[in-house]
């Protein structure tokens, strides 16, 4: 069992991770959930494999525990969904002393963290993530969001977690197409700050892509110790937590352009991280030998799906990202592997070139 520290000035919180955990929830939570009721909210494909193992965990740890479904998916990241489960969680006589835990990928994390940041103006969340995407992101760091119809992440509040609970062992049960697109992130957080994590997916790869338990337990605990340390140093996304947006400029881009539909969101990062590698080269930010790493782990975890893609429409979309300031954009580019900075003077031609080259890649 690991555990790492979340130090952020709202809340001190632990992100524990360990290869059967979901079994022994009620033994961890037992000091957070004293007196405490506990509402578990999921989804259905999540709720067949994994809550009976939850719930009798907490039941056994004598925590009265509720479990609540809503629907699964991108499309339920509505405030539609929020408003139903606080009256569903009404019914249920939740109060201001209820301890909502979210038991999913990211899109049960941002809904039942932002609802439980304002059901009664607040009360208690516990993250247990159940994707990659979400074990290594979005679980930590207190973003809770949903979508309007206009744009993705649009309502949100920050609302830090009591504790996060991580299972590697239910990823054995996601689809293959969410558990790469999962591990894109993870790669990011090795190129951005941590060579060693970064070598793991040089060295390791196969192991990784079987699902091998020994090496994702240290994959993901080395991208948590990443995130929580970023998170720790800059809870509100002042500065520092910008690099973690390393691929996601272009990856965005991509995702708006092909209508959310084509690409999964760490399957957009992915390109986006050759971009932004190319942005780098081009720049002579980065040496050639380096670049050449990053490029070819990002390739070597089998094949992204395939784009059409317009420059010219890519380039626009760069330009009205909602984290452009006043007309600029920032790229997080890599300098060497494990280190990165902010890049607000890229000239328009080179952004043209690197996406020109993640389209002629990413052609049928
Ligand atoms: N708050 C943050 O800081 C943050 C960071 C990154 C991403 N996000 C958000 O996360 C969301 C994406 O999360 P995601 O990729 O986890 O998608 P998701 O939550 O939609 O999960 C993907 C699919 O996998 C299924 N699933 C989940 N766990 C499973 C398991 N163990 N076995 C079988 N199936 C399982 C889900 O039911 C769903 O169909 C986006 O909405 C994004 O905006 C938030
Ligand atoms: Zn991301």
């Amino acid at each position: 069992m690991i555990s790492i520290p979340v130090k952020t000035p709202s809340r001190s919180y632990e992100v524990v991770i360990g290869s059967g955990l979901l079994a022994h929830a009620g033994e961890q939570l037992r000091g957070v959930l004293e007196n405490k009721r506990a509402f578990v909210v999921t989804v259905p494909p999540v709720r067949r494999r994994w809550a009976k193992v939850l719930l009798q965990s907490l039941t056994a740890a004598g925590i009265e525990t509720t479990l609540l479904e809503m629907p699964d998916g991108e499309r339920a990241k509505r405030l539609s969904t929020l408003e139903k489960l606080a009256e569903k969680l009404l019914k249920l006589g939740a109060d201001r002393g209820a301890t909502l835990i979210a038991l999913g990928g990211g899109v049960v994390g941002d809904v039942t963290g932002f609802l439980a940041s304002i059901y009664m103006r607040g009360v208690d969340v516990i993250q247990v993530p159940t994707t990659v995407l979400a074990q290594v992101d979005a679980a930590i760091g207190g973003k809770t969001g949903v979508n309007l119809a206009s744009g993705k992440n649009l309502l949100g509040t920050f609302h830090q977690p009591r504790a996060v609970l991580i299972d590697p062992a239910v990823l054995r049960t996601l689809p293959s197409r969410e558990y790469r697109a999962g591990l894109y992130e993870s790669l990011k957080c090795g190129v951005i700050g941590d060579a060693g994590l970064f070598k793991l997916f040089e060295d390791r790869r196969r192991e990784l892509l079987d699902r091998d338990p020994v090496v994702l337990e240290k994959v993901i605990a080395d991208s948590v110790r990443l995130k929580a340390s970023v998170v720790s140093a800059d809870e509100r996304e002042g500065g520092l937590r910008q690099v973690l947006n390393f691929g996601h400029t272009i990856g965005h881009a991509l995702e708006a352009e092909t209508q959310y539909k084509l690409l999964l969101h760490g399957e957009a990062v992915a390109w986006g991280m050759i971009a932004a590698t190319h942005i780098a080269l081009s720049t002579d930010k980065l040496d050639s030998v380096a670049a050449g790493r990053i490029t070819n782990s990002v390739l070597g975890f089998g094949r992204l799906p395939r784009l059409k893609l317009k420059t010219a429409n890519i380039v626009k979309r760069l330009r009205s990202d909602k984290k452009t300031r006043q007309g600029v954009v920032h790229f997080i580019l890599p300098r060497e592997i494990g280190k990165v900075e902010i890049a607000s003077d890229v000239p328009e031609a080179i952004v043209r070139s690197a996406v020109d080259e993640i389209r002629k890649l990413a052609r049928d």
